[in-house]
């Protein structure tokens, strides 16, 4: 398999954690790279249902080392309930088969505080963020006041520097007005989630170039999506990670001559959770899909907003990853529809773009312009082989899969790990 980037080439919820897991019964070791608990990777193992926010998807299969890298924004509360939650559902998290980086930055309780605080004063222009203190960390690490996960376990041993950073942090809270942190308490948890957590800590850098020097297979997986990328994405309505390809590389300390080959994940439609534009959305998708009781956010269960697949992202998607193969999700979400529209261009004030624009704003006033394509109303969730699909369907995504500008490489047809096509 190689060193495989997986990416997801639209607004996030693309499928990523089903189409990693099935990816991960060729690799080796499994490593997220950027992004925090904001990410939720939904994976079923028969009728098991696994929500993975931090812990890699890879975890699922046995054998498989995952990894937190020094990319991602790490919150030890919520990775020891996550740890505690899979244990419940029979997987066991060991520091052999997790490892994470020392030099993960951490998410601490003000940092939560603050980025709901931004959004109640932000008003109606707010990003409608996941709440998991995910800007205001990145923001810390960027201003070089962070606290990383090796501050965290050295906490005992330079008790004073915690402590330190701790009182700094509630100077600005109350400076911003909010709700001064209980220092004793924050000491108290932390401490013991740096018990829980020391054992996992690592130079995850020296162990991954180790790894590959031996020849390991590395799956690299990508949170959020592509528009999401705090540099390629619709700014500000985006997280704040680099979600493209290039974190990868930044967030594992893996060189980009390492890398092999990116895939990127698509739904055959578009969703969107939060704020922000969204060109192609659509009401009548919207219904249908949240009438078969999909598209709920796998995090904090909002409703996502759906629309027709927008190839003028896709396109952008495939440039700024260097998307090498596709994998379409969600083939199944399309089953019921009679025609079904593609986005192929934008029209913005008499002038027809076929790039997305670098101002949200302009964005959010594009009017897409649609190729229509023939449905092929019949069920694909039964369907295992590629040349048993409908002939539609198979000409509705390669034609996607075409106007993207990537090779068709896997064809999800239900959430389940045997729904799935290789080409
Ligand atoms: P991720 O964040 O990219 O991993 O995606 P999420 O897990 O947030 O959302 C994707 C949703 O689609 C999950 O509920 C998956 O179980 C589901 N899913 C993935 N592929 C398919 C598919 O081909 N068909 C159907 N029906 N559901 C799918
Ligand atoms: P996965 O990995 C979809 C969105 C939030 C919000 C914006 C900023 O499951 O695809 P943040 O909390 O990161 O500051 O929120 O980004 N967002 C996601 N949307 N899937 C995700 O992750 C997301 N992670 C963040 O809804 O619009
Ligand atoms: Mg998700």
């Amino acid at each position: 398999m190689a060193n495989v980037i997986l990416v997801g080439a639209q607004w996030g919820d693309e499928g990523k954690g089903k189409i990693i897991d099935v990816l991960t019964e060729q690799a080796d070791i499994v490593v997220r790279t950027q992004g925090g608990n904001n990410a939720g990777h939904t994976v079923f193992v028969g009728p098991t249902k696994y929500v993975l926010h931090l812990i890699p998807s890879g975890i699922l299969r046995a054998g498989t080392t995952c990894v937190i890298g020094n990319g991602v924004v790490l919150d030890p509360v919520g990775l020891v309930a996550e740890i505690d939650g899979l244990a419940k559902l029979g997987v066991h998290v060991t520091p052999q088969n997790l490892v994470i980086s020392e030099t993960a930055h951490v998410v601490f309780p003000w940092h939560r505080e603050l980025d709901g605080q931004r959004e109640v004063r932000k008003g109606n222009q707010k990003i409608g963020t996941t709440k998991r203190g995910i800007g205001p960390t990145y923001g810390d690490k960027a201003a070089r006041v962070g606290m990383r996960v090796i501050d965290l376990v050295n906490a005992a041993r330079f008790p004073a520097r915690f402590r330190e950073r701790l009182s700094e942090n509630n100077e600005i809270l109350q400076a911003l007005g909010a709700q001064p942190i209980d220092s004793d308490s924050v000491l108290a948890e932390y401490t013991r989630c740096a018990d829980r957590l020391r054992p996992f800590v690592t130079n995850t850098v020296v162990m991954l170039h180790e790894a590959t020097r031996r020849g390991a297979n590395v799956l690299f997986e990508g949170a959020q999506g592509t528009f999401l990328d705090i540099d390629h994405g619709t700014y500000p309505y985006v997280t704040s990670s680099n979600t493209t390809a290039g974190g990868a590389c930044t967030g594992s300390g893996v060189p980009p001559n390492r890398m092999d080959r990116v895939v990127g994940v698509m739904k055959a439609y578009t969703t969107r959770v939060g704020e922000g534009p969204l060109p192609t959305e659509n009401a009548e998708i919207s219904d249908l899909l949240h009438g078969m009781g999909r598209e709920f956010g796998a995090t904090t269960g909002r409703m996502r907003r759906c629309g027709w697949f927008d190839a003028v992202a896709t396109r952008h998607a495939a440039m700024v990853n260097g998307i090498d193969e596709l994998a379409v999700t969600n083939v199944d979400g399309l089953d019921s529809v009679k025609s079904i529209r593609v986005c192929s261009s934008y029209q913005f004030e008499g002038q027809t773009l076929r790039h997305i624009p670098s101002d949200a704003d302009v964005l959010a006033r594009c009017e897409p312009v649609f190729e229509e394509f023939p449905g092929w109303e019949t069920p694909t969730d039964g369907i295992r082989r590629w040349e048993d699909l409908p002939v539609n369907c198979r000409h509705y995504l390669l034609s996607i899969a075409q106007m993207t500008g990537a090779r068709l490489s896997i064809v999800s047809v239900g959430p389940a790990r045997d729904q799935t096509m290789f080409l």
